[in-house]
């Protein structure tokens, strides 16, 4: 991702985070920007956007296909909840991959080519959607809301065992915004989203 797009998206994402006026937003934002690695992180490391800057852009993706299917569905939500939901919902990922320097041969000569790998010690050891809820709420309140679009952001990925499934299915009955958001992830992964090779 170009040194240009990356600061023209970082802008985009600080402008809104700060339109929410959340209590605490500023010192977010300050985590993000000087104490991680959050705008120049990958989304992931070997599928969507496995790139500097990644992450950055899945986050308005998401941004982006959440309100659409909102609006299609004809679902009200607080513009506040859509940003803060949609642009925190992967902070697990702010310190957590490290890239690697790999060898290989092309045409008979070696080079060096990097790679993406995870932190297999997090400073908050807890699996992928608790750790962005953890991670957020130490910096601002969050709504009962947003907390359930975040922790159940990965829908039948999110956890294998009875009571979870069977938790998911309620609330993306009665919460219809959580179901609406898993699919913004998704298309953002899948569709909006490339990999480079
Ligand atoms: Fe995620
Ligand atoms: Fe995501």
């Amino acid at each position: 991702m170009p040194n240009e797009t990356i600061n023209e998206q970082k802008e985009l994402f600080i402008n809104l985070l700060r339109s929410t006026n959340r209590e605490g937003i500023e010192d977010l934002i300050d985590f993000l920007e000087n104490k991680s690695d959050f705008f120049t992180a990958p989304a992931s490391s070997k599928f969507h956007n496995n790139f500097e800057g990644g992450l950055l852009d899945h986050t308005l993706n998401v941004y982006k296909n959440f309100k659409k299917l909102l609006e299609m569905k004809n679902i009200q939500m607080e513009e506040d909840s859509i940003i803060i939901t949609s642009l925190c919902h992967d902070l697990c990922k702010a310190n957590y991959y490290i890239k690697e320097s790999r060898n290989r041969k092309v045409d008979g000569k070696w080079e060096a080519y990097d790679v993406w790998s995870t932190n297999k010690n997090p400073a908050v050891p807890l699996p992928h959607s608790p750790r962005s809820v953890r991670m957020l709420r130490k910096f601002i309140s969050i709504k009962f809301q947003e907390e359930l679009i975040i922790y159940y952001h990965m829908g039948p990925y999110g956890g294998e065992d009875y009571e979870y499934r069977n938790l998911l299915q309620t609330v993306n009955e009665k919460h219809p915004e959580t179901l609406l958001f898993y699919a913004a992830d998704l298309i953002a992964s899948y569709l909006d989203e490339e990999k480079e090779v």
